[in-house]
């Protein structure tokens, strides 16, 4: 019996003698009814995330079958495998605690089973950065084939799209704007479609950079989820990843650190989440590429925002897809560019730039020379309060508030945030900065999406639309406001954001880039002596794994036993 190292016979069980392991293999995959001839083609793997616990996947069934026959095409064999499945919304504490539990399924289930190359389907918020994060470690031939953003449908008078468009009328319904029918009314028309949110959140965010990153095929990340081209683009993407299989083209000639360069100035541009800066530090992690806050300031000062989509502007991701897509991005930044990135294509970024069409819309996609923001959208911040790195999306923040002292006002964690925010006697006005400790990675939360404090009900009612807010936690990509978030070393690490008490002063500026508490030496050591970890670490599971091993954002809250080197 002849033994070659790919298709079915790749890897194969250890049973103490390979020959009879191969025979094993076949003889069970006969079972399933395939043909010698099938069973000697090249194997893809096609990793998918359905879920019923996951309403952006839900046309995951109909792109699996158009990814197989893609393959079948390309004469290769379709094997899909499952894998977890990060539904945002129905997980608790939050997603971010899963994301690296489903890389190393990813990971793991890569490389233990005999394929050639792999199809990644995701899309919600952490599946696309779970499967490169495993994709790249495992480093067998792979491509993203992306879930594609929901449309927003129109309401009475005005298009809705999860979740710019929640967040804006549950902050009019919190300020007494709109009464519970009108909110009732409104929950049923803003995530109408399958696919992910329909603005440049997270999800938007990171299949914009998969496609910048060369990982999904040309034109494909912003190709609505309902779409008939997603279909085509499955079926496209199955047949790349048979020529993937052949040519043994993998994510480490990818992802180098000048695509992750490309990648980041794609961030800036299209305004990002300010989520996928964590996310594409931890891809870029597993493959030994550092990601720098001080180059992302550098980068951010020369890369304007290019997009105008929710939360920075008006559009929705399927504007943007109709205006150009990531392309037009792409062929504005060209200049700025590292244009001999290898993709998926086997082309080089400058290849694929060169033989695409010139059609953009300017209402979505503005040229460099007429940005629609002069600035890039993220920016770091360090000082005092935040040692090792802050980040602020200034795109989606008010400027009027960059350069400001304010007083604190703090909530130790999250049960406290939401005991006291909105009670009558809170002191609070809106010259003051919300302070909220012991929601970052290791805070027993996870670093959920909570750094959108509310604004006080009795200030909301008043009028008041944004306030300086300060937090170790994240926030969701469709949220927008003065928001400092990622705070490292975290409170619950004993960094300065845990010592911060109400009334101290606060010093933010986004031009200096600085974040300081105006706090004497004396006094903050006095506080450190009395500090005390706000969590008991957990005794078993994943839990105990993830609090042992989590980074903080600056390491992209990988663990650490699977960064490289
Ligand atoms: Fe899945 Fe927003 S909930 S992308």
């Amino acid at each position: 019996m002849s033994q070659n190292v790919g298709g079915l016979a790749r890897g194969v069980t250890n049973y103490g003698d390979a020959d009879f392991s191969l025979y094993l293999r076949r003889s069970f995959a006969k079972s399933m009814g395939y043909s010698v001839e099938m069973l000697a083609r090249p194997v893809v793997g096609i990793a998918h995330s359905a879920s019923g616990f996951n309403n952006c996947h839900r046309h995951f069934p109909e792109l699996l079958e158009a990814v197989k026959r893609g393959v079948l095409a390309a004469g290769a064999l379709p094997l899909d495998f499952p894998t977890i499945s990060l539904g945002e919304v129905f997980l608790s504490p939050t997603s971010m605690m899963f994301r690296n539990l489903m890389s190393m399924d990813v990971e793991e289930m890569i490389r233990a089973q005999p394929m050639d190359a792999v199809v990644l389907l995701g899309g919600c918020d952490k599946t696309v950065p779970a499967l490169l994060m495993g994709a790249a470690a495992a480093d067998r031939p792979a491509v993203v084939l992306l879930a594609g953003p929901m449309l927003p449908m129109p309401y009475h008078g005005e298009r809705l799209g999860a979740c710019t468009d929640c967040r804006r009328f549950w902050a009019k319904y919190r300020a007494g704007g709109i009464s519970t029918a009108e909110i009732d009314a409104i929950e049923g028309n803003l995530a109408t479609t399958a696919g992910t949110c329909a603005v440049m959140g997270t999800a938007s965010t990171m299949a914009s950079l998969a496609e910048a990153l060369g990982m999904a095929l040309p034109g494909t990340a912003g190709i609505p989820a309902v779409h008939a081209d997603r279909l085509r683009s499955a079926e496209a993407t199955g047949r790349q990843a048979v020529a993937l299989a052949r040519s043994g083209l993998t994510p480490r000639r990818i992802i180098t650190p000048r695509s992750v360069e490309n990648a980041l100035r794609v961030l800036l541009a299209i305004g990002g989440s300010t989520n996928a800066l964590i996310h594409l530090t931890a891809i870029a992690g597993r493959l030994g590429i550092p990601v720098s806050l001080d180059r992302l300031n550098e980068l951010s000062d020369e890369t304007p925002v290019l997009v105008d989509l929710k939360p920075t502007g008006q559009h929705y991701m399927s504007d943007l897809h109709a205006a150009g897509g990531i392309g037009a991005v792409l062929r504005e930044l060209r200049p700025r560019l590292h244009l001999d990135c290898l993709t998926v294509t086997g082309e080089t970024l400058g290849e694929r730039l060169a033989a695409e069409a010139s059609w953009v819309d300017r209402e979505v996609v503005r040229p460099l020379d007429n940005p629609y923001q002069d600035k890039g959208g993220l920016v770091a911040l360090s000082g005092t309060l935040a040692p090792n790195g802050a980040i602020i999306k200034r795109s989606a923040a008010d400027p009027a508030l960059f350069e400001r002292e304010g007083r604190a006002v703090v909530f130790s964690s999250l049960d406290d945030l939401a005991a006291r925010i909105d009670a009558a006697d809170l002191d609070v006005t809106p010259d003051d900065f919300l302070v909220l400790q012991n929601a970052g990675p290791k805070s027993g939360a996870a670093m959920p999406e909570a750094g959108y404090l509310p604004i006080p009900a009795k200030l909301a009612r008043a009028g008041v639309k944004d306030m300086v807010r300060i937090s170790d936690a994240r926030m969701s990509g469709t949220a927008y406001g003065t928001i400092v978030l990622h705070v490292s070393p975290e409170a619950a690490v004993g960094g300065p954001l845990g010592l911060v008490r109400t009334g101290d002063r606060i010093r933010l500026s986004v031009a200096g880039r600085r974040l300081d508490l105006l706090v004497a030496e004396a006094g903050l050591a006095a506080r450190r002596a009395t500090w005390r970890p706000p969590v008991t670490p957990p005794a078993r599971g994943y839990a105990k794994l993830y609090m042992s091993h989590v980074l903080q954002a600056e390491h992209g809250c990988d663990f650490d036993f699977l960064r490289e080197a």
